[in-house]
């Protein structure tokens, strides 16, 4: 168990580390951006999770930087190796390489639909992937960075396999969940070695594993340790207060050995020739993937802004600054194990910073693919068609930046509704209508400026600069906030100058304050770009202008005197309740799904002869009173008419039915149960109730009537 991770210490170091402000790295001081984004495994869709962790942030940071004038390459793709999708493949009955084919394109589409602007989608079954990765490895084993270790796996001697942790499922020590893989709990969320597991089980056969003698490559991250105290905890303290705070934890308890390669037939070879049906560990591939992707790239014929460079460029350049925007389960490997790696291959750059975000949950709970809990990319996209910046701005909005936070349907709704319709929508649409009422979409003269007008144009310079700055802190809420001020501005200007009351009586200065509302609107297509990039097109199209660049914000001669706009279109509309309902009705059949299938029934009974059946007289009676039984909460006194006699019968059903309603119930009655004395009643037989798993009470009952006294055999 080489990696375990202390909650209590980390939440007790991020507490400290947000006494300690981070200070900011400016862009100025690199030449240029490799921006990597985790890449997802290829074994299912992708989920507004994944999208408020990692790629709507990665994407305003990117096209932040694009529209700043900065070279900028951004690296996505899929991860395609890892028992994952192994275990996916096995249970739809198909090939690794089928799920990993479906998932890349299905992906790689719903974010192109998004607007998240990748300038590379590669995939790690890819040749090239193959390639750079063993070669990767190779040269770390060439330069003797790894050790060699046989140690005991578990083996499923009926499959004839060793089994990935992910194969072996157990009972977990911790909170004593049977369905606990061998690497995690997702029950009380422990990380778990497969030896830790009581009663393991291969996932495979459903066999108990033995342990085999098997041989692995293991990087020495012991011996990195000094070297990452010093690079992570005393030069990076400008990472965010989550990350140091987790790199942190894990450095003070020590860092282990960490094989880096697995048993499994799926996966890029071992490059050595004693390491036959052994794979490169999917988390050893998986970020060289995204130099594997880089090179793709320029193999394929990377585009005019980066065609002056190589892909070396981008990963070796002193001066080339890496980011790495990640979700905050991928910190140990993108903080710790990868630039271990790197440093030990020696001639590449290493992170500069590693943005990662904490987690987002939905309706409060937590998003689980496997219970079908998320609200799914590509679904979304097909039942919300145009209103990609909806989602965007919601996600970026309620980023998970600092603490996990909660998608709710009703939030999206407000949003939209308050936010973007209310603010951003509603000046833009007055600015543009107004100008095609009064003077046919031609931008009017900026006359004479009032005091008013003057502190709009002070105020408006100072956002570029500063939505700059909270981007460039990976703080996109914060930016985001900034932004919409802007049109908030907007629509105090229009509020308190009035354009429609005194155009009869100061043509002239209705003039002005349109034309510095259309420079104000063309400022919120610059600025908006990076976060709401559709709705930013859309804006320079009313305003007929080709999009502009981050330089020119701020400035309030962006239109000039007699430019022909055209025609405005609305920018959002309101999202009604009825869209809203179905969204949250579509979560709560999934909860009721869920809740069906993990109905659990008690073991079996041990078995019994039919003569012991046979000596039970069990009997249709009817129900004729039934009265609370006074000082019991559970207990009913019952009058039956068994069809042999009237008798009394007392029953434990008092909190499940309420003694009037019960009166004229057929109910079956096993009649030759000795009498016993209940709180001093005498009662005479027992009904039969059928109870599932919440102790929920019903009554057995004929199908339809039958005369009483009727024996049920
Ligand atoms: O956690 C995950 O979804 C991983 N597939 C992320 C990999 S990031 C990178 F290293 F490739
Ligand atoms: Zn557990």
């Amino acid at each position: 168990m080489p990696f375990r991770f202390s909650v209590f210490s980390f939440q007790l170091i991020c507490s400290l580390m947000l006494l300690n402000c981070y200070h900011l790295t400016m862009a100025s001081e690199f030449k240029r951006y490799t921006v990597t984004s985790a890449l997802p495994y290829a074994n299912g869709p992708v989920h507004i999770g994944h999208l408020a962790g990692v790629y709507v942030p990665a994407d305003i940071y990117v096209r932040y930087l694009r529209s700043s004038g900065k070279d900028v390459l951004f690296i996505g793709g899929s991860d395609e190796h890892g028992v994952p999708i192994t275990i996916r493949a096995k249970k739809e009955g198909v090939t690794p390489q089928q799920i990993v084919d479906k998932y890349h394109e299905l992906i790689k589409k719903s974010f192109h639909d998004l607007g998240i602007s990748f300038d590379i989608y590669s995939r790690t079954s890819s040749k090239i992937h193959a390639e750079t990765s063993s070669a990767f490895f190779k040269t770390l084993y060439d330069k003797k960075a790894f050790i060699e270790k046989t140690s005991e796996q578990y083996f499923d001697p009926t499959a004839n396999q060793f089994l990935a942790d992910r194969y072996i499922v157990g009972t977990c020590p911790h909170c004593g969940n049977e369905n606990a893989y061998g690497d995690q709990c997702e029950n009380c969320g422990s990380t778990l070695s497969p030896s830790e597991l009581k009663n393991p089980k291969s996932m495979l056969s459903g066999a108990q594993p033995i342990l085999k003698d098997t041989k692995h490559w293991y990087l020495p991250l012991d011996q990195y340790e000094s070297w990452l105290r010093q690079w992570i905890l005393e030069d990076h303290k400008e990472w965010k207060p989550n990350v140091y705070g987790q790199c942190k934890s894990w450095i003070d308890q020590g860092l282990q050995p960490r094989a880096v390669t697995r048993d499994l037939d799926w996966g890029v070879p071992v490059p050595l020739p004693d390491a036959e049906g052994k794979v490169l560990y999917v988390w050893f591939d998986a970020p060289i993937g995204y130099i594997s992707a880089t090179r793709d790239y320029f193999a394929q014929g990377a585009s005019a802004n980066h065609a002056m460079n190589t892909w070396e460029t981008y990963w070796k350049d002193k001066d080339s600054k890496l980011v790495h925007f990640i979700g905050k389960d991928n910190i140990v490997f993108h903080c710790i194990i990868f630039p271990a790696m790197l440093k030990a291959e020696g001639s590449y750059i290493l992170p500069d910073q590693v943005p990662a975000n904490e987690f987002m949950n939905l309706e409060g709970n937590k998003i689980s693919t496997s219970r079908n809990w998320a609200v799914w990319l590509h679904e979304y996209l097909e039942e919300f068609p145009g209103k990609q910046d909806v989602l965007r701005y919601v996600l970026c909005a309620n980023a998970p930046e600092t603490k996990d936070n909660d998608f709710t349907w009703k939030d999206f709704q407000n949003r939209n509704n308050n936010e973007l319709v209310a603010i951003l929508g509603n000046f833009v649409n007055r600015a543009a209508v107004l100008t095609q009422k009064y003077y046919e979409g031609i931008v009017p003269a900026l006359n004479n400026l009032t005091a008013q007008d003057q502190e709009l144009i002070e105020k408006l310079k100072t956002y570029p600069a500063e939505i700059a700055k909270s981007i460039e802190a990976y703080r996109f809420r914060e930016a985001l906030t900034i932004y919409i001020d802007l049109a908030r501005t907007g629509n105090k200007y229009l509020a308190d100058s009035e354009p429609w009351k005194i155009q009869a009586t100061d043509p002239e200065r209705v003039k002005t304050i349109l034309n510095l509302s259309l420079q104000l609107t063309a400022n919120l297509a610059i600025l908006g770009e990076p976060f709401i990039p559709f709705s930013s097109k859309k804006l320079f199209d009313m305003l007929n202008l080709a999009p502009l660049t981050w330089d020119h914000a701020g400035s309030y001669n962006l239109l000039k005197e007699g430019h022909l706009l055209n025609k405005p279109e609305l920018l959002f509309e309101k999202l009604e309740d009825e869209v809203i309902t179905k969204q949250v009705q579509k979560l709560e059949d999934t909860k009721k799904e869920n809740e069906y299938a993990s109905l659990t029934v008690k073991p079996p009974k041990e078995a019994v002869q039919f003569d012991d059946f046979t000596k039970m007289d069990i009997r249709v009676a009817t129900i004729l009173t039934a009265e609370k039984v006074a000082k019991t909460k559970k207990l009913l006194k019952l009058t039956l008419d068994t069809g042999l006699d009237q008798r009394t019968v007392v029953s434990g059903i008092a909190e499940y039915f309420e003694p009037e309603n019960i009166i004229g119930k057929q109910v079956c009655l096993l009649a030759n149960l000795a009498p016993r004395d209940i709180k001093g009643i005498e009662s005479q037989g027992m009904i039969l109730m059928a109870e599932d798993k919440d102790g929920k009470l019903s009554f057995v009952s004929p199908g339809t009537a039958v005369s009483n006294g009727s024996q049920i055999s």
